[in-house]
């Protein structure tokens, strides 16, 4: 059983495979935290911890009852009566005063879980969210050529607890979910706020997870950026008062990702403890962290309350978005192989979810606006011959769209481009046997656009104000029914219009100018998050009615890269920074939460268009392969050689992704000025096999080899180790008759000096293989295999 209750100590103890968490009550009825961490083996015995030893009890010692709730460790620590620590809930009366107290009420345990009406949720099984035969896609849909590798996806026993507690001076009734995944080591919460009183409230602020807990010298992880170079990993001392990261642009962000862990001193990728919180969600939001007087840390993850209110009308509830906790006392590595395993088996719906994705080539590096059918076509064919898949067709084919200062939100074709629509081009594509896909930009209107001559007031604006714009343009009112409704028309129209297999959902600039021309005053406060829940209900719409579409979320780039995102789209574009060697950074922090099979990651040309480097051909292709992979680059004028060598990529793709997909992914070396090397493992479950990617970014003189290190084998099993690329690789590890036939065009000339040698797992694991230093930019791949 994940969730216990000790009535007679009034404990809640909540279990996954690998952790605790304990709740208690006082007395009095406030639910306190008292522990998490490593898991407790034995029953409940803890009423003297933490929850008793509060320096007042109020019922005691009513006189200091400030003093009892300005250091109690709370699960949901409210505002106005005593707590003058950051709140998760604010409320507010009609007569303007806050204050809320909450007492418990009662509580029930739920086997699964409920999903959230109109947002991404967590789901404890697929047949929750999905019909059984929407369900059934998902399973087994890898071709043949990656069979052996793959576990086959775990049912888990997945249970909540309803933890009510109620204000009865307000009438105000709050639920906390708390979700326990045992297998994938996860609790993920949420509260639901119900008014029961007369009147209207207004809440100012409700977070989804608040951890109080003694300060260990804790340390901050956060994930920061900037366009073009997000989620850098982050690491400071966490000191007095506050500290975190909140976004307020409207979106999760290229600047800050809703991402923070605290680590113990010393914590590295395979030691420390990591207490980690990640939200299901893509719009404003703060993550932080309060070191108290008390030297305790109060831990807070939510929407951001600047840019949130909400009135609840006598009878209404509102409900937060989900926060995901994980605990790892393996350090950051373990860290993230939960949240990946959680992500991977209860928060992506997709069918694409398991299947081989078509590997793509995208127009955008090679044309960006100057293109048409022809050209689309010569690409598509070139992509044909050295087997890609896709052809995406990006931002440019609509409207009158030749820049990028007009036509958003006139989602029909620019015939000039693209002579007789659509089907024509999509037909020819389709022909040579690619699927095609293509790239929108919904939440958006251009100022100069049909759609904005009609209806100016569908663009965000203040009164009295013209609205700002950033990249000439403006963004639509998606709180507004009607907007949402004539944008979703003509999408759906377009992807009735043609065979198309592929979308790409963009939006390139924040929101400013929080203003809706609909919502009544005493709503303006919700306009941002209405926003939001309007973004999600097109996206429901879309895959709903388009159950086969393989969607992909960008925002100028990777703004947001979040697990709300995940729940309609299985990958999402990493980085308009398509530099493979910038990439080892951007990647290595996005993997700290997200799995590799959601990065978009794509083989450009080089000098790069972002900075100018260039690099190997093999190795742009390596990096790629930790994520999605696909093209981006004008096929048909990029030199031969290079060309040449795309065929052995899209092997090395369909050998090794389900393997890179599904894996547990160890970060083994992030390169810096001593040692400017990158290395990751990515090892199947099941210690079947690993998969070894090393890149020198810079080459160093007089180096002697380095002894580097597998991870996730099993250490008394014996594996063979092949460099990938060589011809025994190819032999051995091919996939038969369609793979073997392109031995030749190995980039490696270098090969791992024992190619085929078999060793045990713990010689490879503790010895590791010899790799000599090699030149700038270079890489290579070992595949160790289970004999
Ligand atoms: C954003 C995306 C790019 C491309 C352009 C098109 O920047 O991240 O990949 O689609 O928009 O305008």
């Amino acid at each position: 059983m994940a969730i216990a209750y000790d009535a007679e100590k009034r404990i809640f103890k909540l279990d996954t495979d690998h952790t605790s968490y304990l709740i208690g009550l006082t007395e009095e009825g406030y639910a306190g935290h008292i522990y998490y961490g490593a898991k407790l083996n034995h029953p409940c015995g803890y009423a003297a911890l933490g929850i008793s030893d509060a320096p007042v009890s109020p019922s005691v010692n009513a006189r200091d009852k400030l003093n009892f709730m300005d250091g109690f460790f709370f699960e949901y620590p409210t505002w106005g009566t005593g707590d003058l620590r950051e709140s998760a809930l604010d409320v507010r009366t009609p007569d303007g005063f806050r204050g809320c107290e909450l007492i418990y009420d009662s509580y029930s345990v739920v086997p699964g879980k409920k999903s959230i009406p109109g947002m991404p949720s967590t789901f404890a099984k697929r047949s929750d969210v999905m019909s059984d035969e929407e369900a059934l896609r998902n399973i087994g849909v890898y071709s043949g050529k990656n069979a052996g590798f793959i576990a086959p996806e775990q049912e888990e026993k997945v249970e909540t607890l309803e933890l009510t507690l109620k204000d009865d001076v307000l009438g105000l009734k709050v639920i906390l979910y708390y979700t326990v995944f045992p297998a994938s080591d996860a609790v993920v919460r949420s509260a639901e706020i119900i008014n029961g009183g007369s009147g209207p409230l207004t809440l100012e602020k409700a977070y989804s997870a608040c951890i109080d807990m003694p300060n260990r010298n804790f340390e901050r992880i956060v994930l920061e950026g900037s366009w073009a170079r997000e989620r850098r990993v982050d690491r400071a001392p966490v000191g007095r008062g506050i500290q975190g990261v909140r976004s307020l642009r409207g979106e999760t962000s290229h600047n800050e990702n809703n991402f923070l862990a605290l680590v113990t001193p010393g914590t590295d990728e395979e030691k420390g403890e990591v207490y980690a919180m990640n939200f299901v969600y893509s719009g404003n939001f703060r993550a932080q962290a309060e070191l108290s007087q008390h030297r305790s840390i109060r831990m807070t993850m939510g929407i951001e309350p600047e840019t949130f209110s909400w009135r609840l009308e006598s009878g209404e509830s509102f409900r937060t978005p989900e926060a995901v906790l994980v605990y790892s006392d393996k350090g950051t590595g373990e860290m993230s192989r939960r949240f990946h395993d959680l992500y991977r088996n209860h928060l992506i719906r997709s069918p694409w979810l398991h299947a081989d994705r078509p590997i793509l080539v995208n127009n955008w590096e090679a044309t960006y606006f100057n293109f048409d059918t022809e050209k689309l076509a010569a690409l598509a064919k070139t992509a044909r011959d050295t087997g890609i898949e896709m052809l995406v067709m990006d931002d440019g084919w609509f409207g009158v769209r030749n820049s990028d200062n007009c036509s958003l939100g006139d989602w029909y074709v620019n015939e000039e481009k693209l002579p007789g629509g659509l089907k024509p081009l999509v037909d020819r594509v389709n022909e040579l046997g690619l699927k095609f896909g293509i790239w929108f930009e919904p939440e958006m209107i251009s100022g100069d656009s049909d759609l904005y001559r009609a209806h100016p007031d569908w663009a965000l604006r203040l009164p009295g104000r013209t609205p700002t714009q950033s990249r000439e343009q403006y963004v639509l009112d998606y709180s507004r029914k009607e907007v949402r409704d004539a944008v979703y028309s003509q999408i759906s129209a377009v992807l009735h219009s043609a065979n198309i297999a592929y979308v790409k959902w963009d939006m390139n600039r924040p929101l400013s100018d929080l203003g809706s021309a609909e919502l009544p005053p005493e709503r303006a406060g919700e306009l941002h998050h209405r926003f939001v829940l309007g973004v999600y209900d097109l996206q429901e719409r879309l895959i709903s009615e388009f159950p086969e579409l393989l969607l992909e979320n960008c925002s100028g780039g990777g703004g947001r890269f979040d697990p709300g995102m995940l729940y309609y789209s299985p990958q999402i574009w990493t980085s308009d920074d398509t530099d493979a060697i910038e990439r080892l950074w951007i990647q290595e922090g996005t993997s700290y939460v997200y799995p590799v099979s959601t990065m978009g990651a794509h083989v450009s040309k080089a000098p790069n268009e972002q900075v100018g480097r260039m690099t190997d051909f093999m190795t742009r292709g390596n990096v790629a392969l930790e994520g999605t992979f696909g093209y981006e680059l004008d096929l048909t004028s990029m030199p031969e050689e290079e060309r040449a060598m795309i065929p052995e990529q899209v092997r090395r793709y369909h050998r090794y992704h389900a393997l890179i997909a599904e894996g547990d992914l160890y970060r083994g070396h992030s390169w810096d000025a001593k040692d400017p090397y990158q290395v990751w493992t990515v090892a199947a479950k099941d210690g079947s096999a690993a998969l070894l990617t090393y890149v020198q970014v810079l080459g160093e003189a007089n180096r002697r080899p380095r002894m580097v290190p597998f991870r996730g084998l099993l250490p008394d099993a014996r594996y063979a180790v092949y460099e990938v690329g060589t011809p025994e690789e190819i032999r051995e590890c091919g996939f038969g008759a369609e793979g073997s036939g392109i031995a030749g065009t190995a980039a490696s000339k270098a090969s791992f000096a024992s190619n085929g040698c078999s060793f045990y797992g713990d010689e490879l694991m503790q010895v590791g293989v010899s790799l000599p230093a090699m030149g700038d930019f270079r890489s290579r791949m070992l595949i160790a295999v289970r004999q």
